[in-house]
């Protein structure tokens, strides 16, 4: 056990990224670099490169991809106390291919994985109760009803021990049913004080298209803060009953993947630093920008310095 608990802990399933070197289909592609992702996985990332303590709660395999994601957690000084090793457990992973269209397409298998086997049992209690803020994605909800009982279950303890609740729908049509998916998004709302949606998601979830009216709907389910993620348009920000719009920070982009994730690690680590939620959307997305110049997921997540860096330029 490490002596003091991290400020951060993320929970849900870490992934293996096999990008394929070139533009082409699946089965032409010959080259393939290995790169990581899982999206709360990556968040406890970028708030570890912004600053903060961060730790991260999730099962995986004892194959190579589980060790892979291990030695990836341990250079980035991530906190794996709650990290369960399964024997003989398959460790999820996804191929990434980009079409003409200037498209990616992405494709899964983690069906069976350690991470959907997730249960509330594996929720640590004294992790967090002493963590300042607890992350929870919808995909962590989606993977199966065992890991969605457990986040319910990690967002429900943190509420009763003031950890506050960041939540990122991150909906992936693909893993659940859209009916379903509003239900539990619309409630883990309710439990959050953080709420970090993007625009085609939020529309989807919330049948409204403005984002004005979009950031509504989430703020009327209780959360202090919302932030609306929209690509290239910035982020409209509902916090201290004021809706701002932040302007994205401009950057010529190569793949954003996981600018999202960036924007929400990188938010949690300003605003338990003391910033504003104004000041601290004004940090993330010039650390979401960056993420968006580099390829993968992992890799091109600022630290504190690259992002005061492009700030001042
Ligand atoms: N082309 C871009 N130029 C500048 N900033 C960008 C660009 N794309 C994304 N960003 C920044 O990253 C933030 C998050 O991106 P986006 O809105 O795509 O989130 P997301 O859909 O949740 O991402 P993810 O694919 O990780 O789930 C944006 O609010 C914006 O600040
Ligand atoms: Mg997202």
């Amino acid at each position: 056990m490490p002596d003091t608990h991290p400020s951060v802990l993320a929970m849900g399933e870490p992934l293996l990224e096999f990008n394929a070197a070139a533009e082409g289909t699946l089965e032409s592609s010959t080259a393939f670099h290995i790169g990581f992702g899982g999206d709360t996985s990556n968040m406890a990332i970028a708030a570890r490169r912004s600053g903060v303590s961060s730790g991260y709660l999730t099962r995986v395999g004892d194959d190579a991809f589980g060790q892979a994601l291990a030695e990836l957690w341990r250079r980035e000084g991530i906190d794996t106390t709650h990290v369960v090793t399964e024997p003989g457990g398959a460790t999820g992973i996804y191929f990434i291919t980009r079409h003409g269209d200037g498209k990616h397409a992405f494709t899964y298998r983690r069906a069976g994985s350690p991470a959907s086997r997730l249960t509330p049992d594996d929720v640590p209690l004294p992790a967090v109760a002493a963590a300042r803020l607890l992350h929870i994605s919808g995909i962590t909800q989606a993977i199966s009803p065992s890991a969605c009982d457990a986040a319910f279950h990690a967002m429900e303890t943190a509420r009763a021990h003031s950890t506050l609740v960041s939540y990122d729908p991150n909906h992936r049509p693909a893993l659940w049913p859209t009916a379903r998916a509003r239900a539990i998004v619309m409630r883990s709302a309710e439990l959050a004080d953080i709420v970090l949606p993007n625009l085609d998601e939020g529309r989807l979830l919330t049948g409204v298209c403005e984002p004005a009216d979009v950031l509504a709907e989430f703020a009327a389910r209780g959360p202090a803060i919302v932030a609306l993620k929209m690509g290239a348009d910035g982020v409209l920000l509902g916090a201290e009953g004021r809706t701002t719009h932040v302007p994205a920070h401009r950057v010529v982009p190569t793949d954003a993947t996981g600018a999202g994730d960036t924007f929400d690690g990188a938010f949690a680590a300003r605003l338990l630093d003391g910033d504003s939620p104004l000041e601290a959307a004004r940090y993330a997305v010039i650390a979401a920008a960056l993420t968006t110049t580099g390829h993968g997921a992992v890799g091109p997540i600022p630290t504190a310095d690259a992002v005061r860096r492009a700030g001042a330029a």
